[in-house]
Parts: C-alpha cells; structure tokens; sequence
C-alpha cells in the first residue's frame, strides 16, 4: 500500500481512495462526533449542509448522560485505510459499515444523496407549519416527532431515500465509481427502425438506476431492517427508550415500504431523451437514452403521495404487517406508490423543544395569500409583525458597447411579515 500524502491519495489494491476537501470536511467532522448507537445515515446530509452542529464536548443536540466517546484513531490511519474511516462513522449499522468497507465512495454519495433530498423537502414544504427543518441533532436529524411515524416522516424517508438513488447513479453516469457506470437499456435492439423515415438507435449514456436502486436499497435499508444499530457490544438501554421508532411495531415495515416509495418514483420517471442527427438536424437519426428526472419532479411526486398519504395500522399475526386503517378500503392492498404512515401530525404551530419542534413563530409569512403560506394560517391565529425592509439594489441595467453594463441603482421599501 503506497500513500502520497502531498496529494492525499492512497492506492489501495485497485481502488483509488480520493481523499479531496470533502473528504477531509468529513474526518474533521466525525472526529468531533462520538459513537452513536441509534443515529440515523440522515444526518450526513443535514451535516454536510451544515446543520447538526457537533461539538468537541458531544454537546451535539443529544440528550445529556448519553455519550459512548471512542479515542478517535489518528487521522493517518483513516487516510491510509477507508475501511478505518466507516467503522468510526457515527450511526451507521453493521451492514453499512459492510457496504461502506467495499465502495468508501459511498459516504459521500449517501451524505450527498441526503442532501438533495433534505434540499428538496425544505423546498417543497417552505410554505407551510413543517418546513422540513433540521435539528442539531445527530440521532434525530428531524426531531424525536420524526420517531412516531407520521406523515411528515413517510416523506423524509422517501425523499432521502430518492436523494440516495439519484446521487449513486448520478456518480455511475459520470464515471465516478469503478463498479458502475451507464447501463445498457435491456430487451431492446441497438437499431432499430421507427417507422418509415425515423431511425433511431440507443446512444448516450443511459443512467443505471437499476444499480442505484440496489446499493441505496443496501445501504439505506438496513438502518430499519436490523433494529439494532450497533456492532457496539453493550448498547446503552436507553438507547431503545430515546427512539421510540426502535420499539414502536410498525414504524420500522412503514419506513421501508416508504423507502421504496422513493426509490420507485425515480425508476417510473425515467424519460427517453433523444439527440437529433441527419442531413441539417433533419432528424432523420436520432440517438436515445434514458435519463432519470430532474429531482424537482421526484419532490413534487413525492408531495402528491404525501397528501396522498394512507393511514395504516399494525396487524400482528406471524410477523408485523400493515394495513389500511380505513375499514372500508382494508382489504385493499397497499400499493408500491403509496406513502404510509401510523401516527396523526402533531400541530406544528408552537415549539416543542422535547419533541424537536420548532414552531412558526418568527417564519415570514404573506398577508394576501389564501394558502398555506397565508399570516392567518401560517402564524396559527397568533397573528404577525410588520416590518418595513429598504433594499437598495441596481436596477435599469443597459448593456453598454463593448463591454459594460450600467445600472442605476435603485431603493425599493417592501412590508415583511412575520409571525408572532
Ligand atoms: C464526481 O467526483 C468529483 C470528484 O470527487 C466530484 O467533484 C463530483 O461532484 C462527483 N460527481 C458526482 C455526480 O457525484
Ligand atoms: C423553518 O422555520 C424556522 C422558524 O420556525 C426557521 O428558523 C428555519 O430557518 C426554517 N427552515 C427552513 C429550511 O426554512
Ligand atoms: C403573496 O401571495 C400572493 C397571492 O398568492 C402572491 O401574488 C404574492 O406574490 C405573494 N407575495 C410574496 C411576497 O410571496
């Protein structure tokens, strides 16, 4: 095993271990972490936007009295080993740790798949009582409201589970991982002809997803699948007590089902792309391929299924099973596009700090608007502030020949609200 340090890469057998700023961002950032046994992958994505503070003294957002602190190994042997680097990552499982040991590269595919979709949520739900914030909170990125099963956790799940998928055949696509790249569309000839005048052949670089599926569904399934988290030989007891989502029967079927709402919803919205050839873009030939959606699309997919949402309780006979709540449609089986969750919303309105609640107080809220984003319903009756905002920007700009642009500069006042 050969190390140049001056360039931070190791070579180890034919894997090429690149250890970029990213890379350094996260050995910084897990080495003020301790050892968790309940964390959740999540909080990769909400530390890589920076929003789970870590502190040298664990004071991370955790309960007090609830620190497992390892001596961090140094930093040389993480570099020289990637298999160092997940075992010491907070919150991952023992399968995760496995998946991680054999492509070190999906860390930052994980905490970039989490992102997006953490991004995306925020995006989708900037308008009402639940802004999809995050907590500083390592264990519970979302709140310990996140543990009951609601339907704001049916859409995290399947929101991130979604990120993880896009970002891992997104790599594929660019050449990033040595293990995948683009796929061969299956069951179709490489020519074929449309009809009289339009040929067309595949072409391009089709996007994986078939093997973005597999290794998010590897990786992100097993924080549910295998309850206890931990290698760890003694797992604290109330570890069990602050993540009610480890006892409660139930949560752990729905946020899988809700994983592979995700994960599907990017597979049924590839789209056929094609690339126009010919005699002056006649388009007598055209290339095909296959590409995922743009992640917007999957947000606004998962939000429809989100308020599309199916109540579901828990039928114990041999093993756990969920069901529709409502009699009527019981015999119904749920569909594999169909958020579940088991627990009614908490009102969002006042900060709960006990359940990671933030409340609205102080969220902007719009005065002429009738929706959810509206003073009357966005502040919850408690009314709003008005402030008056002067903005001095450049306005008028002309685009002068060659090569300036002129502006005059400009003072708008505009009214604020927010909530009390
Ligand atoms: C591919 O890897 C490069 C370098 O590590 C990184 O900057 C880029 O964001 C990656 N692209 C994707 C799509 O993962
Ligand atoms: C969500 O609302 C809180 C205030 O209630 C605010 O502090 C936070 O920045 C908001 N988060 C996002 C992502 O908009
Ligand atoms: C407030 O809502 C109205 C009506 O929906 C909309 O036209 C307006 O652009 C919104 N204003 C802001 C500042 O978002």
């Amino acid at each position: 095993m050969e190390c140049i340090s001056r360039q931070n890469t190791c070579k180890r057998r034919n894997l090429t271990y690149r250890c970029g700023v990213v890379c350094i961002l996260w050995i910084s950032i897990f080495l003020t972490v301790p050892t968790r046994t309940d964390a959740t992958w999540m909080w990769l994505g909400a530390a890589s936007l920076g929003a789970v503070s870590v502190g040298r003294d664990g004071s991370h957002g955790g309960r007090p009295g609830q620190h497992d602190v390892t001596e961090a190994p140094p930093i040389h042997n993480i570099l020289i080993d990637p298999k160092a680097l997940c075992q010491r990552f907070p919150g991952l499982t023992v399968e995760q740790r496995r998946v991680c040991a054999n492509t070190p590269d999906i860390i930052n595919m994980i905490s970039e798949g989490a992102k997006v979709g953490i991004i995306e949520c925020q995006r989708q739900f900037s308008t009402e009582r639940w802004n999809c914030s995050v907590i500083g909170d390592v264990n519970n990125p979302f709140g310990e409201v996140m543990s009951t099963g609601n339907r704001e956790t049916a859409f995290i799940y399947a929101i991130t589970s979604a990120g993880v998928v896009y970002s891992v055949t997104r790599s594929c696509s660019v050449g990033n991982l040595t293990e995948c790249g683009c796929a061969n569309p299956r069951g179709q000839p490489s020519s074929d002809v449309v009809n009289d005048d339009e040929e067309w052949k595949w072409g391009g670089c089709t996007d994986d997803v078939d093997y973005g599926i597999k290794l998010a569904r590897k990786f992100v399934d097993s924080a549910d699948k295998f309850s206890s988290s931990s290698p760890s030989p003694s797992p604290p007891p109330s570890s069990a007590m602050s993540h009610p989502s480890m006892t409660k029967p139930g949560v752990k079927e729905m946020n899988l089902h809700n994983n592979e709402v995700g994960r599907q919803l990017i597979k049924s919205g590839m789209k056929t792309l094609y690339r126009c050839h010919g005699v002056s873009a006649s388009c007598s030939l055209k290339t095909c391929w296959k590409a995922m959606p743009n992640f917007k699309e999957i947000g606004d997919l998962v939000k429809l299924r989100y308020r599309e949402g199916v109540e579901v309780v828990v039928r114990t006979k041999k093993h756990v099973r969920l069901r529709r709540k409502d009699r009527r449609m019981r015999r119904e089986a749920i569909a594999s596009d169909e958020l579940v969750y088991m627990q009614r919303s908490p009102n969002y309105c006042r900060t709960n700090p006990d359940l990671g609640i933030v409340g609205t107080t102080g969220r902007e809220c719009n005065r002429t608007s009738t929706g959810s984003d509206s003073c009357d319903l966005l502040c919850c009756g408690r009314g709003y502030n008005t402030q008056v905002i002067r903005r001095i920007d450049r306005c008028d700009c002309k685009f002068i020949w060659c090569c300036k642009v002129k502006c005059r500069v400009c003072e708008t006042v505009s009214d604020i609200y927010t909530c009390k």
